[in-house]
């Protein structure tokens, strides 16, 4: 069955996905209206539906049945994703439908005004191995002399079935916070998820997903929607009266305007959207699915466990001190030894040196050379942290060169951990951030990039420039660019994306970078939420998580090693603590954990999720892969003492027999799912196991 279908009678597309369809039609206005998304529909009953969709309704509402792209223009009253204004001050959109192009899994709607030089296009791609709908919009200003003012431009307007109600599910969160799961009934009303710092930002996350209150772990109707971009963004949720629930998104917040000059065209970010009947853990599933075959440029490699210096030295970095853990670090199995931040100008503390990237003389008198070296020896890949698109106004670069930041006439230059933000959108200064890294990269044998961003915008000026607000966009895209650059030029390197921990994570970043910081917060307890949320929309396998030191830095709390451990596991496993003051006993206890990640490792990062619900404070993780299920359970508190119930595995086969060859334990899978896993967990607080599973026969 090809994946687009049209009827040009009623000027109708049916987009296929392996088990979900959407139909969009162009009404006689020439406007493009939304049929559905949801379960497979042939053509025929994509075109019974398409006649039911409401018409115009009273005078109070007189455009009916939801937009695709809803722009404003004529009787339309609900949230805009489409904003322009000519240059004789005319503002919104009359369409003329101007033909469309579908070409293997592709579709690009043209639509253009009746009057004015502007065309928009509506692009839709679908994947014959993903349920994953890729939308965006691009605009042009077809004219020769004169610009347009665009004032919103989204990627994407989405709409759901009309029922009676909805809830909203999608991520909240702060620095050391980040990712935390909500669930709210949607308001009738305008309910905008936005960030409007220059980065995706903790507080709020462009993932979003949808179901009618019914919907569970692993059933029900979900409909879940993912933009990929990692600057400021903005949807808005509405909700109106007579139950029509639709959201449109896209990149920059509200206030911006772009001018789009003679012949240019604009593109916006992918908006991504998928729907299931399996609830939001097969949503979750086909979201990482989607990641690893779409998004991730290395999916098929194992995340190397990874030691990082952070938590253990701080700023106080220098060539013996990183030898000394780096020693400690192979002897445990790690794999990638990364220095984070201190190694570089006069950075000892958050004060100074953020621009000046030349290895600090006082702590490595011969360069980085030698670290970088002995890291190889030891066998270990070495990795660096930078910060590219910040400095210290404390720093070499800034003295030379104060308009390279962010900034307006007569404002203030606000300093957010003692630092500006450099405009990357400017060719220059995007030229220096490439050329030093790819020398840094280059000169020092660097595997591995953990690149940062540790302030939100403000003050976001760009004196001289004609249209000043193209700094939102441009600065990411030139992000992404120098990414891409660095990738072509170092096919081995790899990148961790981290914007002061979570602060942006999404498909935008991960098309250019391998894992992602999760947070700061490295406490286990803390974690076992922040990365709930975190798997929503991302595969264990880009989820950076560390073992540090106990108690924890952030919140005091003490814990197990093993506990520790656990938790880390359930990603991309690393090592944050003090190495330098872990005891024999220690370093043994974590090598046999790293030594049992490494077996278990292909299911946690290329197997497939499920988070498996366990009785009251026990929370738990298992990943199928090939005959192999691994299970990660988490028991932080045990009030009154209970033990809690055996886990049920319903994701295994019943028919089949699974064994754990850990203990020699067999059990029948039949037993597992309906009655489930004894987990055996060790007595009082921070108890946690990993059960491996192989199924052995049917
Ligand atoms: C940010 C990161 C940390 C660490 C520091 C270094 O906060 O999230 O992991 O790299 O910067 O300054």
């Amino acid at each position: 069955m090809p994946p687009l279908l049209y009827e040009p009678r009623r000027r109708l597309w049916l987009l296929r996905t392996p088990s979900t369809s959407y139909a969009v039609r162009i009404d006689e206005d020439d406007v493009v209206r939304h049929v559905h998304w949801g379960a497979d529909l042939t053509m025929a009953q994509a075109l019974e539906l398409a006649e039911r969709t409401p018409a115009a309704g009273s005078s109070f509402d007189a455009v009916g049945g939801a937009e695709e792209l809803a722009v404003e223009g004529g009787a339309r009253f609900g949230p805009p994703g489409l904003q322009v204004r000519f240059a004789d001050g005319t503002r919104g959109v009359e369409w003329r439908y101007a033909g469309h192009d579908a070409d293997d899994g592709c579709l690009s709607i043209h639509l253009d005004d009746r009057h004015y030089p502007l065309r928009v296009t509506l692009h839709y791609r679908v994947h014959e191995d993903s349920d994953v709908i890729e939308r965006w919009t691009t605009v042009e200003n077809r004219d020769e002399r004169l610009p347009i003012t665009v004032q919103r431009c989204d990627s994407a307007a989405w709409t759901l079935p009309c029922r009676g109600g909805y809830r909203v599910s999608h991520l909240v969160g702060g620095w050391n916070s980040e990712f935390r799961l909500r669930r709210s009934e949607v308001a009738t009303a305008e309910t905008v998820f936005t960030s409007r710092r220059g980065m995706t930002s903790h507080h709020a996350n462009p993932w979003l997903a949808f179901d009618d209150g019914t919907a569970g772990e692993e059933h029900g109707e979900v409909w879940s929607t993912a933009l990929a971009w990692s600057g400021s963004w903005r949807i808005t949720l509405h909700r109106d009266p007579a139950g029509r629930t639709t959201w449109t998104g896209g990149h920059g917040h509200e206030g911006l305007t772009w001018s789009l000059a003679p012949g240019e065209t604009l593109s916006t970010p992918v908006f991504a959207g998928l729907f299931t009947t399996g609830g939001f853990g097969a949503a979750s599933r086909a979201w990482h699915a989607y990641v690893a075959r779409h998004v991730l440029r290395h999916p098929g490699e194992l995340r190397p466990v990874l030691y990082n210096s952070w938590e253990a030295t701080g700023f106080d970095v220098d060539e013996a001190g990183q030898m000394a853990l780096a020693a400690r670090a192979a002897r445990i199995g790690v794999e990638l030894f990364v220095m984070d931040d201190g190694w570089f100008g006069r950075r000892d503390g958050e004060h100074a040196g953020l621009g000046d990237w030349t290895p600090n003389p006082d702590r490595f008198p011969h360069g980085l050379r030698p670290l970088s070296a002995e890291v190889h020896r030891l066998g270990m890949r070495f990795g660096l942290w930078v910060e590219p698109e910040m400095v210290n106004p404390d720093s070499d670069l800034y003295r030379a060169h104060p308009d390279w930041v962010l900034h307006m006439p007569n404002r203030g230059r606000t300093e957010l951990r003692n630092q500006l933000v450099l405009n990357l959108a400017r060719p220059d200064t995007a030229a220096w951030a490439h050329a030093w890294l790819d020398r840094l990269v280059t000169e020092h044998d660097i595997d591995f990039l953990k690149w940062d961003a540790n302030r939100p915008f403000t003050e976001a000026g760009w004196p001289g420039h004609a249209d000043p607000d193209r700094l939102w966009i441009e600065h990411t895209r030139s992000v992404y660019e120098i990414m891409d650059r660095l990738h072509a030029d170092h096919p081995g390197l790899r990148i961790e994306a981290c914007s002061g921990g979570g602060g942006r994570a999404d498909l935008g970043i991960l098309a250019r970078t391998d894992q992602i910081w999760t947070s700061d917060n490295t406490d286990p307890v803390d974690r076992i939420a922040i990365q709930h949320g975190f798997s929503q929309l991302f595969p264990a396998q880009v989820m950076g998580a560390w073992v540090t030191d106990s108690p924890n830095v952030a919140t005091a709390r003490q814990t197990p090693l093993r506990f520790r451990f656990h938790v880390a596991m359930a990603g991309a496993l690393g090592v944050g603590g003090d190495l330098t003051t872990w005891t024999e006993d220690e370093l043994k206890e974590a090598a046999e954990l790293i030594a049992t990640y490494k077996r278990v490792r292909p299911a946690v990062q290329h197997g497939t999720a499920y988070r498996l619900t366990g009785e009251g404070a026990l929370t738990a993780v298992g990943y199928a892969h090939a005959d192999r299920f691994v299970v990660l359970a988490w028991c932080p508190s045990r009030p009154y003492g209970h033990q809690p119930g055996p886990l049920r595995l319903t994701a295994l086969d019943p028919r089949a027999t699974y064994r754990d060859p850990d203990t020699g334990a067999t059990y029948s899978g039949a037993v597992l799912v309906r009655s489930g896993l004894p987990l055996h967990l060790p007595e009082g607080d921070h108890a946690s196991v990993l059960v491996q599973l192989d199924r052995i026969e049917d």
